[in-house]
């Protein structure tokens, strides 16, 4: 049904799935029979670039080091549909899984380890090539730069995997420009994955341009804010998980409904839903950079990824892309979600 858009030569869909929302960490999670019918029926419809990374879904009781659960969930599917998806996955974050329940049931980001050595780059290609049962990566991304490793040795180290035909293209997430350029400078990169979207734009400062200068593409990943953006969550929806526990959805939830006021106002004027004028207005962001831009919103829905798809028959005016422009001013409360505030790109620059 939809055209394709182009990371370097790697072809996509114009959207991706984000998979990391198919297993547990907003609400609950479905079983893996559930999130892979709800991708069968996404990839149907035209949703083929599938977004997932060793440290998301739920760990194994006991177990260390990235989950590699949403990768495991994926590998039946991929037996029978490799051909009809891009594949995206991640390594890097090597300590702990993204976020879950402290021991004492409180919320919290639990993200430690960052690792880019070259001997793990190698290893965890290793294993989550295992866990997805397939030959090779479409996308491979370090998903959060080593502090303490040279990033040209960790891109170094990648591409050697795609020398082996291991990997097809490589990706970095939460990488400043200066990041960016000198990993470019070892082996040409497909993709950077940073947040973006309404109420997060720190990327539009220096990541940006330097995409748009190296021809490099741009993959905004929390494109709802989190599913705050989408209008439909409650203050209880996310009391549960760890986005109650964040400036912007926990002290800010009541003053961070005029943001959403101005979302909601244009969405009705358009006649689309708030997720979809969101991502219509990453696309109409996308154009003016003059970067590829392919937004990887994630639900356990396949009905709300379609209507999230159709977001690309959405014209925003010129007048309405620089009303939703104000958004992010109205917002208040950090976007970092982690306490570190190296953990995002900006937190560098
Ligand atoms: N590289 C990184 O460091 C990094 C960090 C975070 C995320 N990611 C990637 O980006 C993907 C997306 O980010 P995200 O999941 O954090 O946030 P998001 O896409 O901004 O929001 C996800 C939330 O929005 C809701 N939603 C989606 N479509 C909707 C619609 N049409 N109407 C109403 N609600 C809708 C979903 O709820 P329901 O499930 O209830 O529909 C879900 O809770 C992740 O899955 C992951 O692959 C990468």
């Amino acid at each position: 049904m939809s055209t394709k858009t182009a990371l370097g030569d790697l072809q996509v869909s114009p959207i991706g799935y984000g998979c990391m929302a198919l297993s547990h960490v907003y609400g609950g999670g479905l079983t893996e029979a559930e999130a892979r019918a709800a991708l069968h029926e996404a990839i149907d419809a035209g949703i083929t670039f599938l977004d997932t990374a060793d440290v998301y879904g739920e760990p194994r009781p006991g177990s260390t080091g990235p989950a590699g659960t949403n990768e495991e969930m994926l590998a039946p599917l991929l037996a029978e549909r490799r051909g009809d998806v891009q594949l995206a996955t991640k390594f890097g974050i090597a300590g702990d899984t993204v976020a879950r329940s402290g021991d004492d049931g409180a919320p919290r980001v639990a993200a430690s380890g960052v690792n880019g050595r070259p001997e793990y780059v190698r290893t965890a290609n290793e294993a989550s090539l295992r866990r997805l049962g397939v030959e090779t990566i479409d996308l491979w991304y370090l998903h959060r730069p080593d502090p303490a490793v040279p990033i040209e040795e960790t891109v170094g180290a990648m591409a050697e995997l795609v020398a082996q035909g291991r990997v097809r293209h490589l990706g970095l997430s939460e990488v400043t420009a200066e990041e960016l350029r000198r990993a470019h400078a070892v082996h040409p990169i497909t993709a950077v994955q940073s947040e973006w979207s309404l109420w997060s734009r720190d990327v539009e400062a220096h990541v940006l341009p330097a995409c748009a200068e190296l021809g490099i593409g741009f993959v905004p990943y929390s494109p709802l804010g989190r599913g705050f953006l989408t209008g439909t969550l409650t203050r209880e929806d996310v009391a549960g998980d760890f986005r109650g526990g964040t400036a912007r959805m926990g002290e800010s939830w009541d003053a961070n409904q005029a943001a959403l006021s101005l979302v909601s106002e244009i969405a009705e004027a358009v006649g689309a839903s708030n997720s979809q004028v969101s991502l219509a207005w990453l696309f109409a962001k996308g154009r003016e950079f003059g970067v590829p831009t392919v937004p990887i919103p994630g639900s356990r829905r396949a009905a709300r990824m379609i209507e999230n798809l159709a977001s690309t028959r959405v014209e925003l005016t010129h007048e309405q892309v620089a009303r939703l422009d104000a958004v992010a001013g109205l917002v208040r409360g950090t976007w970092n979600i982690h306490e570190n505030p190296a953990w995002i790109s900006s937190g560098r620059e």
